[in-house]
C-alpha cells in the first residue's frame, strides 16, 4: 500500500565520523571527505565515497563538524550536486585546538547528492575520539 511506501520513505538517517586516520590535507585541490566510521546508516550514505544520495523527495537536515590545531585553517563546505551550500571555517589562529560546525535543512529530490568537501590548502584531523563528523536525516517527505 502507499502508506507502507511512505513509512519506508520516512526512515532515512546516517551518522559517521572520519575515524582514526590522523591529518587529512593540505591538498592543492578540494577533496570530498570520506567519513568511514559509520555509527548508523539506513543505506543512503556511502562510507566508501562520503556521498549521501537522497532516496525520496523531501526536506532533510545535515550537520558536519571538523577539528584541528589551528596553525593552518580548516575550511569545510557542504555540497549539493556540485554546488556550495554552507561553510564551516577555522582561521589560522595559532597553536590551539578548535572545532568548527555548521548545519542546514535542504530540500532534495530523489538522486540529489550531498557531501562535505575539504577546501584546498586546508586540513582536518580525526582520531579514535570521533571529532570530525557528518550526519543527515529526512525530516519529512514531500
Ligand atoms: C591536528 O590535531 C591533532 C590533535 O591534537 C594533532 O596531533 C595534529 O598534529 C594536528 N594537525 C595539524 C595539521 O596541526
Ligand atoms: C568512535 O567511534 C567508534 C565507532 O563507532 C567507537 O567504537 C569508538 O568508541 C568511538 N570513540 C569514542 C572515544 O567514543
Amino acid at each position: 500500500s502507499s502508506s507502507h511506501v511512505t513509512s519506508q520513505g520516512n526512515r532515512v538517517a546516517f551518522g559517521a565520523s572520519i575515524g582514526n586516520v590522523g591529518n587529512i590535507g593540505p591538498f592543492n585541490t578540494d577533496i570530498t571527505l570520506v567519513y568511514k566510521n559509520v555509527f548508523s546508516n539506513t543505506g543512503s550514505y556511502n562510507p566508501g565515497t562520503g556521498i549521501f544520495t537522497a532516496p525520496v523527495r523531501g526536506v532533510y537536515y545535515f550537520s558536519f563538524s571538523g577539528f584541528n590545531v589551528s596553525t593552518r585553517s580548516m575550511d569545510l563546505v557542504l555540497m549539493k550536486n556540485g554546488e556550495h551550500m554552507i561553510y564551516a571555517t577555522n582561521h589560522p589562529a595559532g597553536n590551539r585546538h578548535e572545532p568548527a560546525t555548521n548545519g542546514m535543512t535542504l530540500q532534495l529530490v530523489v538522486g540529489d547528492q550531498v557531501y562535505v568537501r575539504l577546501r584546498q590548502d586546508t586540513w582536518i584531523f580525526d582520531n579514535g575520539n570521533n571529532h570530525s563528523t557528518f550526519i543527515g536525516y529526512l525530516l519529512f517527505p514531500l
